[in-house]
């Protein structure tokens, strides 16, 4: 449900004078000449002295005027008080009740609060209703208590919930300079309608404005402290006109955010992550070139949290630049277009939990979140429990509660295939399907249980997929084998409206990333049907990676330790030193961080392997009671990190408009999950293909096809794979097979294999150490029977 925005300024007992107060006024109308109502409501609230006097200048700004406090009674002998009644008759429809300040130093109790609600509703007076917790009781962890204990007294007295805007404003976060972390202010008022939803109504809940308030301005970054580049310009001597506007866009075109997990189903559908990365990182490195970009990005960040609709301001109302607030938080994307993709998603038949991750991501794209995540926000990852130093017994009774669940959401475009990439013929004539499919039925042999298998689908994959596992029955059929994925809008590059494209509808579609793994779940019906039948445990892997099989001392230990998800991971060397890794954050909770993500001054850490030792092989076990209570916790969308692609919306037809795609990674998930944990495991068990030089390097010897279907590297590799690098021209299978017509070359003692030009290897080629293998004439040349060992061949 998208709520109207509200933006409140509060502006206490200041400016010092009514002179100051029209200078701001005037300074306002000059920024911005109205607000637009039809997107944002603005209210003011000025010393009570002035309100009559100020209300015309406020009202020709669009604006409404609102009352800081109102008395509990009628017209009476109540010295100093006014009613909500003489509001009213003065044409005042808005007051505050129960902001801290009245609560803290004039005392009033929740009782008093509750009264003077009463009065509001009886006379028919809007109310924007303050509540929130001291420091003290958020270090105490009672925020949601207080919150609870302050509503509950005024919940009896509300007749007409459409009169009531809720402020949460945490009292350590009021004047001092430091904001709630977006993820915090989010927590809590989820947490707020959560509780309204249950003690009045969904309705209610659903259609219920909250603000944010404490410290909201340009000024605040988002670390949560004050930005050290502005001037601490203070009320109406901040008529500072140095301060440079906010950016005019709030995301650069390109900027990606996030990028793709190490063995990734999704990258070959798109330019590499590495370039994407750069791009996006130069362009990211634009808009946050100063601190103050960072300060307007914790702003956009607020205000597209699903629960936020809005802010109460209080020092920040009192400068020009509160103007800029509120054209920011105004013209909205989100307000614009998001009913729009809410309507397309209906008509299309998605449901409710798709429609819920697409608008979370959609928010993050429109939010120009900083997604950032220097080195001060992390430390390194010291230690993990190993694979080889397990020590529980394995219980082969948790495989009846076990799923095994393979990720066949992408297509081999990236290596030239139309369909399912897993239809790709991997080793003997077996693709990775056919691979997949006999692996399981070894286990169930093996494990003497009827191992739970299914596959993630998606749209493009899943006839393709079911057709060709139809000769393995026994691996299950239907919704019972498989779900399919969400497929998610394209957004128009240059105004964020939903792709059109008339020629061909299906176009306006895409796969919206791996993360759709959880959304897809629930939403299919999937997680409900696992839960019920007794399932609790789901692993999960790409299908491209055919080292991830069950393994029940992994699955053991991951029970015993109660964690709700472990990812699966692998120690970085040289080679992955480029791609993204496991860290902490300050709090102890384990994170990702991807090269997209590293600010470029901290570059050199990211590629510190002897620092972040960790990567992600997106083979992760998740405990799906957690995952349903994860979704419970955020409303239905799980808060992953997005990712952002630049194509055209007719991905053959360069010329079609230019459109974003938006996705989520699964591993991400591990920053979601408090408790989550990884276990560092050999390579053996990271095995992906994403390139023809993976392919031709799996099917030579350096691999071997075990008895069970796994493909493991030959015992004389000593865990290390052969490093190929084909020419371009190889990039696709059917070229790769012109290469070696005669089956690969042998790689047993390989250590780097590099070929350029057009070349076919002859039958009985050995290649030992590094070898190069150059042609640089045009036409193709044979390389000879032989064996070449540390040498560069010109043919
Ligand atoms: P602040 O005040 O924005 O100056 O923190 C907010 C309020 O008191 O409403």
């Amino acid at each position: 449900m998208s709520r109207k925005f509200i933006v409140g300024g509060n502006w206490k007992c200041n400016p010092a004078s009514m002179k100051e107060a029209n200078t701001l006024l005037k300074e306002w109308k000059k920024s911005l000449p109205s607000v637009d109502k039809s997107k944002v409501d603005v209210v003011i609230c000025p010393p009570a002295l002035w309100m009559t006097t100020l209300s015309p200048a406020i009202e020709a700004l669009g604006m409404q005027t609102c009352a800081q406090n109102v008395g509990k009674n009628d017209a009476g002998a109540f010295t100093g008080e006014w009613t909500a009644a003489n509001l009213l008759d003065l044409n005042i429809k808005w007051t505050l009740i129960g902001h801290s300040e009245r609560r803290t130093k004039y005392g009033e109790t929740d009782a008093d609060v509750a009264e003077k609600v009463a009065k509001c509703q009886e006379i028919g007076v809007n109310v924007i209703l303050c509540i929130g917790e001291t420091l003290e009781e958020r270090e105490g962890g009672k925020t949601d208590e207080v919150n609870k204990r302050q509503l509950a007294a005024v919940i009896p007295k509300v007749k007409d919930w459409s009169k009531i805007v809720l402020a949460y404003e945490p009292v350590w976060a009021i004047g001092t300079g430091k904001v709630a972390t977006p993820e915090q202010a989010e927590e809590t008022q989820a947490a707020i309608r959560a509780y309204i939803k249950g003690a009045v109504s969904s309705d209610v809940a659903d259609k219920l404005q909250i603000q944010y308030g404490g410290s909201v301005s340009p000024d605040n970054c988002a670390d949560g402290q004050p930005c050290g580049v502005r001037s601490e310009s203070k009320a109406v001597e901040g008529l500072d006109s140095t301060q440079a506007p906010p950016p005019s866009s709030p995301l650069p075109e390109n900027c990606q955010l996030g990028a793709m997990a190490q063995g990734d189903t999704f990258d070959e559908v798109d330019t590499s992550s590495k370039v994407k990365a750069n791009r996006y990182k130069s362009q990211r490195l634009d808009f946050c070139q100063s601190r103050e970009a960072s300060c307007w990005a914790s702003i956009l960040e607020l205000i597209t949290k699903p629960n936020i609709d809005g802010f109460l301001v209080g020092g920040a109302s009192l400068k020009p630049t509160f103007m800029e607030i509120v054209s920011k938080v105004g013209p909205s994307k989100m307000v614009d277009m998001w009913p729009k993709f809410e309507e397309k998603m209906k008509k299309e038949g998605l449901n409710d939990t798709a429609i819920a991750a697409f608008k979370y991501t959609y928010g993050v794209l429109v939010s120009g979140a900083d997604v950032m995540i220097p080195e001060s926000k992390l430390d390194p990852v010291e230690k993990l429990p190993e694979y080889e130093k397990l020590r529980e017994k394995p219980d082969p009774r948790l495989l009846k509660k076990t799923l095994i669940l393979k990720l066949n959401g992408g297509l081999g475009t990236g290596m030239g295939l139309e369909k399912a990439k897993s239809l790709l013929p991997v080793t003997q004539g077996f693709t990775f399907l056919d691979l997949i499919a006999k692996q399981v039925a070894s286990m169930r042999k093996e494990f003497k249980t009827d191992l739970k298998f299914m596959l993630m689908n998606s749209f493009s994959t899943s006839q393709d997929t079911l057709e060709a596992l139809s000769k393995y029955p026994d691996l299950g059929t239907g919704s019972d084998l498989e779900f399919v994925q969400n497929k998610a809008p394209k957004v128009t590059a240059s105004d964020m409206s939903p792709a059109e494209w008339s020629a061909d509808s299906s176009h306006e579609w895409c796969p919206p990333g791996h993360g759709d793994l959880y959304p897809a779940m629930l939403g299919s019906g999937t997680l409900e049907k696992l839960l019920k039948k007794g399932y609790r445990y789901m692993f999960v892997s790409n299908s491209d990676n055919l080292g991830a099989t069950m393994d029940l001392k992994i699955l053991t230990h991951f029970v015993q330790s109660g964690a709700p998800f472990m990812m699966e991971v692998a120690e970085r060397t040289d080679a992955d030193k480029k791609g993204g890794h496991l860290a902490k954050d300050k709090a102890g909770g384990l994170l990702l961080r991807e090269s997209a993500q590293c600010p470029e001054e901290d570059e050199k850490e990211f590629q510190n392997v002897g620092k972040y030792k960790f990567f992600n092989t997106n083979n992760l076990w998740v405990d799906l009671a957690a995952l349903k209570r994860e979704f419970r916790r955020n409303d239905g969308a799980l808060p992953l990190p997005v990712m952002k692609n630049g194509k055209t919306v007719d991905p053959r037809d360069k010329a079609s408009t230019k459109v974003l795609q938006l996705e989520t990674a699964m591993g991400a998930a591990i920053q979601c999950f408090e408790g989550a944990s990884a276990l560092v495991i050999p390579r053996s068990r990271f095995a992906p293909v994403k390139t023809t030089n993976d392919l031709l390097a799996l099917r030579s010897d350096a691999y071997k096809l075990t008895e069970d279907f796994t493909i493991v590297l030959a015992p004389e590799r000593d865990g290390v794979p052969p490093e190929v690098k084909l020419d371009g021209m190889y990039k696709f299978t059917d070229a790769m097979e012109k290469l070696i017509p005669n089956g690969p070359p042998s790689l047993l003692h390989c250590k780097k294999l590099v070929v350029e030009g057009p070349v076919t290897f002859a039958k009985d080629v050995i290649i030992k150490g590094t070898v190069t293998v150059k042609n640089s004439s045009g036409t193709s040349k044979e390389l000879a029977a032989g064996t070449y060992e540390d040498k560069t061949v010109e043919l």
